[in-house]
């Protein structure tokens, strides 16, 4: 892997997995704009990636349980970078993060959706531009194999909440996202692809659930980064992994009448114009 003058965005890069796909990739040569919101494990990060020897790494600090959050991180790469290669939408929380209750984002949204889903899809969209002007350019989506259909009579989860089916349908929504956007970004040269990483990782939001981790970060950190520089995946788009393997994901998110609906609904929530 030669990632020399290569710019890469990994949110969610000051823990977990994120943490481990950013320190590769500067390892290997990229400038890595790493994102989380605490400074201290950030500079923590910049610091060791610094001591490599190798690459780069600049951190933006932003709260993506807001809809401004994400919007001010788009518009600080925008303005910093002139070229964006790879984008990883990894920053998320899990089923039990912050305790079993149901709860809201800024925007009163429910929060794994605006967190793991929305915030991701209108950051997609807004640094679009500037991945395409860098094509060839990847987009990685971090979903997961936990997955709940998407109800749309109650999408925020007014009716039968728990954390696991709000996660769930976070992901399930960012592969039903991975999928449409793929067809849209034909003949731009930006793919994009989403992936279960691996099951129960030893990260804080496994920890957070009471889970006994049974995978390493490695492991998913290696998937990750197979669909975010591997060469077998070059021109390859609308695709879900299961770690290294692609696989088919909740029937939900092949139904076309679906995600037009899901695409429908983010475009009215996050402000962006309908195409
Ligand atoms: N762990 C697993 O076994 C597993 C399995 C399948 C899929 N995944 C997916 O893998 C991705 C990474 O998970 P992980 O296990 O590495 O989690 P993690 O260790 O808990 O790290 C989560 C990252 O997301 C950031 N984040 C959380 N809430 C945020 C917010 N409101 N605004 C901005 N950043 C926020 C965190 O930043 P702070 O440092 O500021 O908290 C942290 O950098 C997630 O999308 C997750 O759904 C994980």
């Amino acid at each position: 892997m030669n990632m020399d003058g290569k710019t890469v965005l990994v949110t969610g890069s000051t823990d977990g997995v994120g943490r481990y796909v950013a320190a590769r990739l500067a390892g290997a040569g990229a400038k890595v704009l790493i994102h989380g919101r605490d400074s201290a494990r950030a500079r923590t990060l910049a610091d060791e990636i610094r001591r490599q020897g190798r690459g780069d790494a600049v951190f933006y600090a932003a709260d993506l349980s807001s809809l401004a959050g994400a919007r001010g991180l788009a518009q600080a790469v925008l303005a910093d970078h002139k070229r964006l290669d790879i984008f990883i939408s990894n920053a998320g929380i899990g089923s039990q993060n912050q305790g079993p209750q149901r709860q809201t984002s800024a925007d009163g949204h429910e929060l794994r959706f605006a967190v793991n889903y929305l915030s991701g899809f209108l950051l997609a969209y807004l640094l679009l531009p500037l991945l395409k002007a860098s094509a060839p350019s990847r987009i990685v989506n971090v979903a997961s194999l936990g997955q709940h259909p998407i109800d749309f009579d109650d999408v925020m989860i007014t009716r039968g909440y728990s954390g696991s089916r709000a996660y769930a349908q976070s992901k399930l929504a960012q592969i039903m996202f991975t999928i449409d956007l793929a067809d849209e970004l034909k003949g731009t040269g930006v793919t994009v692809n989403s992936l279960h990483p691996a099951t129960y990782m030893n990260t804080t939001m496994v920890r957070a659930g009471g889970i006994t981790p049974v995978s390493t970060v490695e492991q998913g950190g290696e998937a990750i980064l197979h669909l975010a520089v591997g060469e077998d995946m070059a021109g390859k788009s609308g695709l879900f992994f299961n770690g290294m393997n692609e696989a088919r994901a909740n029937p939900q998110a092949y139904d076309a009448a679906a995600r037009k609906r899901l695409r429908a609904l983010s475009l009215e929530l996050t402000g962006l114009p309908a195409t």
